[in-house]
């Protein structure tokens, strides 16, 4: 088990941390996409589904922010500039939405009057109160990242594979744990 920075892939709990959170942030996305129609049972179950993902990627986040300050990242494959600069301004990103996009959804439920409700444990929680100004800016603003994202999610994804079957480097797998 590799519990320490190595020069040459990234932790066991910090490879966790990236495709957990990432099976969770596609969950919200799929799970907001198929929700159907108002007042259908199948939007209550989907938009539940939402919620939960979303939360448990931003708890999730906490944890995975504080083990890449606790045992750091592996030295960059990229000796481009260009490219490492890419790369960096990439995972900056990955890492603010991670945060930002759930906080968003949970503010913007809140200042429309109501609790988060995470359903079958019946968990409700609530960060701030209603706000009939702030909850149309915050709703733009979570689908607009929202849209956004998937870009950025899709291009990250392309540099992954292009490393691994252009370049030929250890990038991918280095996120893999092989
Ligand atoms: C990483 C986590 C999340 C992602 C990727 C995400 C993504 C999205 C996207 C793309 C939409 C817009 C769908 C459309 O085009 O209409 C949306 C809508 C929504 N999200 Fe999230 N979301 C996340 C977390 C959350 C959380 C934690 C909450 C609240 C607890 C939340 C509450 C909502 C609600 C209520 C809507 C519907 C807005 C409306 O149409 O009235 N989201 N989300
Ligand atoms: C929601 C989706 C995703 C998010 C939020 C995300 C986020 C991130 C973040 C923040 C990093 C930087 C890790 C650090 O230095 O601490 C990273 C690295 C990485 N991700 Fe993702 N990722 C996502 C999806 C994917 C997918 C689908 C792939 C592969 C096809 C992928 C492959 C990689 C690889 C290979 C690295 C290591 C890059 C390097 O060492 O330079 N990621 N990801």
């Amino acid at each position: 088990m590799s519990y320490s920075r190595t020069a040459d892939r990234y932790t066991r709990p910090a490879i966790l941390f990236h495709w957990l959170i990432f099976l969770l942030i596609a969950l919200a996305y799929l799970a907001i996409e198929i929700r159907g129609p108002k007042g259908t049972d199948s939007r209550a179950f989907w938009s539940s589904v939402h919620f939960w993902a979303g939360t448990l990627v931003l708890s999730l986040s906490v944890l995975r922010l504080l083990w890449r300050l606790w045992a750091g990242a592996p030295e960059e494959i990229d000796h481009n500039r260009l490219l490492a600069f890419l790369a960096r301004a990439a995972h900056l990103a990955l890492y603010v939405f991670m945060f930002a996009q759930p906080l968003l959804g949970i503010l913007m439920i809140n200042t429309g009057g109501h609790p988060v409700t995470l359903a079958w444990l019946n968990v409700q929680y609530t960060l701030v109160g209603a706000d009939a100004i702030a909850r149309p800016v915050l709703k733009n603003a979570h689908v607009w990242l929202g849209n956004a994202f998937y870009w950025v999610i899709g291009l990250h994804a392309l540099a992954a594979i292009v490393h691994h079957v252009l370049f030929k480097d250890r990038t991918l797998r280095r996120m893999t744990g092989s």
